[in-house]
Parts: C-alpha cells; structure tokens; sequence
C-alpha cells in the first residue's frame, strides 16, 4: 500500500484516486468516515420530514416533499454503495448497528413542529448540506463520488429553492413571518454546528492534505452564512450574526457556541460552552434517534418476514 505521505505527492499533482488500490490507510480511514457521516445523515434526514408532513398544507407541497425525501434515500444509497466498494458491511451499518452509533448531526434526531420549521429546514440544513457536499464535488480527489455528486448537487440546490420560496410566500401575513422568525431563530444556529469545530482548535487537516475536501470548517461556515443571510435579509428575517466590514466575514452576535435547551427548544445566549460540549452533544445524539433507527429496521423486518412466509 502507497505510504499517505507519497500519496499527498501524487495528489497535489492531480492525481485522481479510482479504486482502494490507489489509496494510503490514512486516506482510506478517512474517506470510509466522510462518507459514513454523509450516508448516515442522509438517510437520517427523512424521518423528520416524513414526521412533518401533516403539517404541509398542499398536496402538491407534500408530494414535492416526497420528491426531497426520494432524493435523500438515493444520496443515502449513493454513498452507502461506495462504502460496499470499499469493503464494509453496509448491512450491518443500516440494520444490525447500535441505534448511538449513527453519525449524523443532532438536529436529524430531533422532530419539527410545523410547516415553517420544515421550509427553514430547507432552507437552511439542506444549504449547509449543499456547501459541504459541494466542497467535495469540486474538491475530492476520490473519482467515483465527486461522479456521483453531479447529481447530488443539482437535487440540494432544488431542495433549498423550495424551502425558499415556500418562505417567501409564508412571511406574507404576520403569522407566518412570526413562525419563520421562531423557527430560524433556534435552527441557524443548528446550521453552524454543520460544519463543525472551529479552524483554531484543529489540528493540521489531512482531509485537506488528502484532497479530500478543499475549505476548511470556517470557510465552508462562512460560505454558508454569506448565502442564507443574502436569502434572510432579502426578507428581512433577522439571524444572530452580522457582516463586519473591517474583518471582511461575518461575525456572531453571541458567544459561539453556545448551550442548546432541548426542553425548551432555544439556544441559551448567555452560557457560552466549549466546542467539547457540542461534540458531546452531537456524540449523545437527539430524543428520537431511537424512535427514527427503529421505524428504519421495522420495515426490513416486515419484508424479511414476507420474503420468508412467501418461500415457506
Ligand atoms: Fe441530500
Ligand atoms: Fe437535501
């Protein structure tokens, strides 16, 4: 196997990696994580909105939502199939993993509260998805997915577009601003979490060395930002953060990060904490992942029995 340090050699020459025959042990640890955390996430995602569909007041918005959740699983399957390229169990992943072992991000395990929440889901996760998987599509050096993101790209950006303009017709009456004022105000700051710990805490990156990725989490967080306040201030929605000329980026408007209220379902401004707790956060994972692991595994368990009776 090629030492990660040659690699690095031959990928900052242009070198494209095709099969597990090209890679270092680092690079291939690294990409099985990536692309568990991006599986993972994807497929996670459905439940809540699968959960929030009574709240969509149209039958053409609910089957545009079907639309994002199909596109979801085929992310899902997307990454997931070159997991199986690689040599793991995908099996074992989705059906036979422990519900806590799951790597997508807190806020896929929690549940939405009504059709506002579901469009500023839109609107905002699915941008910060279409940031971070867009940073590998013109970034990675793995062939196959950056292939395969063509596709991914093109879907996100149409699910970002109909958050958008569902909200754009919402904060048309004054209940309806209201509800999408309420519900970026806890999930922007869920949108930061995204990209993760902070550059100045980080350690050298070697995703970066790899090619795995291009922009470091700031980058991509402040790429993020630059695009949902341009989309909120253009409906003068308000968010906690503001652009500061001087320094040429955006800054928080609070300590970040900062405590998240599971009850009460609000970010406590004034308890700052430490990137630790928010990875602690992230690691015990939110109130329904069980619930959501279980609706998964329920439906195999269905078919398998099905399969079975059927050949009896
Ligand atoms: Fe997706
Ligand atoms: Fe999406």
């Amino acid at each position: 196997m090629i030492s990660t340090d040659a690699l690095i050699e031959k990928l900052d020459s242009g070198f494209v990696v095709e099969s597990e025959t090209d890679m270092s042990e680092d690079y291939k640890r690294l990409l099985i994580q990536t692309l568990t955390i991006t599986a993972d996430t994807e497929l996670i995602s459905i439940f809540s909105i699968l959960d929030a569909l009574q709240y969509v007041p149209t039958l053409n918005r609910r089957i545009t939502e079907l639309a994002i959740v199909q596109d979801e699983l085929g992310h899902a399957h997307i990454a997931y199939r070159l997991l199986k390229l690689l040599g793991v169990d995908v099996d074992d992943l989705i059906y036979r993993r422990d519900a806590s072992e799951f790597r997508n991000p807190y806020l896929m395990d929690l549940k939405l509260k009504n059709y506002a929440e579901l469009l500023t889901l839109h609107a905002l996760l699915d941008r910060a998805g279409y940031v971070l998987l867009g940073d590998i599509f013109h970034h990675t050096s793995y062939g196959p997915w950056k292939r395969a993101l063509v596709k991914v790209d093109a879907e996100e950006g149409f699910h970002v577009r109909n958050g958008e303009s569902g909200i754009r017709a919402m904060v048309q009456t004054d209940e309806g601003r209201r509800m999408v004022q309420d519900a970026v105000d806890w999930m922007f700051v869920m949108g930061l979490d995204f990209f993760g710990m902070a550059d100045h805490l980080k350690k050298r990156s070697l995703q970066l060395d790899l090619h795995l990725k291009g922009e470091t989490n700031d980058q991509m967080r402040q790429r993020w930002m630059k695009s949902t306040m341009q989309f909120l201030d253009s409906i003068e929605i308000h968010a906690p953060v503001h652009w500061d000329g001087e320094q040429q980026q955006y800054v928080y408007d609070f300590p970040y990060p900062c405590e998240w209220d599971e009850t009460e379902r609000r970010w406590r401004f004034d308890r700052p904490v430490e990137w630790t707790d928010v990875l602690a956060r992230f690691k015990g994972h939110g109130p329904y992942r069980q619930e959501y692991v279980k609706m998964l595994r329920q439906g195999r368990e269905t078919y398998l029995k099905l399969l079975h009776d059927e050949v009896v």
